[in-house]
């Protein structure tokens, strides 16, 4: 058994051979194929495998893993060095040229259009405020009339801490955070990261994004918030998109609604991103249920509000045409230094 961490040594010895005397990244490039490389070193070792008994099997894994962190390790250093040593080499080449420049990152995607919906809101007289990803069950979902075992909890795939304490499923909590501390008026929005038990597909993520928005006052009215969903709408997708309200059920607003608008992708012709209907679902919506004011003692008599929720990621796919909205958390820099 001894047999296979003395041949992990002596490969190990011979690839610090190799990168001793590789210069440039290209080398270091060739020497990490060589040993960890789909058909390399490594993986052919790791290819006997099943022809061995159970203890043998378990001593190569075991060395095999620990020779591939330190090979990993070992590459890493080397193209450090090969990155310090190269722009000596070029300069000895030619003083002229210009000089390199360090890769340069980003602002995420993602982020990128939380930033525009906040400052599209902002325009409208909307101030942007958080709350926290970890959250009471009151906050949650007792203040937003469901109460516990209310079977509409179910439409909320929700991790759970303790009894009390959980992972936000949606921004909603964000609402009586505010309502709790701050009289009428009030025009906010809480973008947020939420989270829920969902099995991952393209447009279904455990960790996903989303922007509250809540406006309360005296007088508000459904027309207002048609009228500022429709602006926003408009003025984040830079088109003219059309905008249909229908009947949708949340605790915490009577009437609800979910908005649909005009698919930005192909201009309501139909395509594969609003599977051929020509309209692609959005938010959900609807005027504050009384029930929500009374939890956090505003005078019902007085107030009327709206209140909204989208999921970011789903708008920036949208906007960007990305089918599968895994590529935005997958880290491939390729993908990502698209935007
Ligand atoms: N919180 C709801 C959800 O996550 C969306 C919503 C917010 C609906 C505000 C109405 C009002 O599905």
């Amino acid at each position: 058994m001894d047999e296979w961490v003395s041949r992990c040594d002596s490969i190990y010895e011979g690839a610090e051979r190799r990168l001793r005397e590789a210069t440039t990244a290209q080398d270091v490039e060739a020497v990490r194929i060589q040993y960890l490389g789909r058909k390399g070193t490594v993986a052919h070792l790791l290819a006997q495998m099943p022809s061995l008994d159970a203890d043998d099997r378990r001593a190569l894994g075991q060395a095999a893993n620990e020779l591939k962190r330190k090979l990993s390790e070992l590459v890493e250093q080397a193209l450090v060095r090969a990155g310090r040593e190269a722009p000596k080499a070029v300069l000895a080449a030619d003083a002229t040229l210009p000089p390199l420049r360090p890769p340069h990152g980003h602002v995420h995607p993602i982020s990128r259009t939380i930033e525009e919906i906040v400052d599209i809101f902002r325009t409208l007289g909307f101030e942007s405020v958080e709350g926290p990803e970890v959250e009471l069950d009151w906050y949650n979902f007792e203040a937003l009339n469901i109460p516990a075992d209310h079977p509409a909890r179910d439409d909320w795939d929700t991790f759970y801490i303790t009894d009390e304490v959980l992972l936000r499923p949606h921004t909603s909590p964000g609402q009586i955070r505010v309502m709790e501390k701050r009289k009428p008026p009030l025009r906010i929005v809480v973008p947020g990261r939420c989270f829920r038990r969902d099995t991952e597909d393209a447009t279904h993520f455990s960790m996903f994004h989303q922007v509250e928005g809540l406006m309360v006052d005296e007088g508000v009215s459904f027309g207002d918030l048609k009228a500022v969903l429709h602006i926003f709408l408009r003025e984040f997708f830079r088109q003219d998109v059309k905008v249909r309200f229908v009947p949708d059920f949340f605790p915490f607003t009577e009437p609800s609604a979910q908005v649909h608008c005009t698919c930005a992708v192909c201009q309501g012709e139909g395509c594969r991103t609003c599977s051929y209907s020509g309209w692609v679902e959005l938010l959900g919506c609807g005027m504050v249920n009384p029930k929500v004011f009374e939890a956090v003692r505003y005078d019902t008599e007085r107030y009327t509000g709206f209140a909204f929720g989208m999921g970011a990621d789903r708008l920036a796919m949208l906007k960007h045409q990305i089918a599968d909205g895994r590529l935005f958390v997958q880290g491939d820099v390729r993908f990502l230094s698209q935007f």
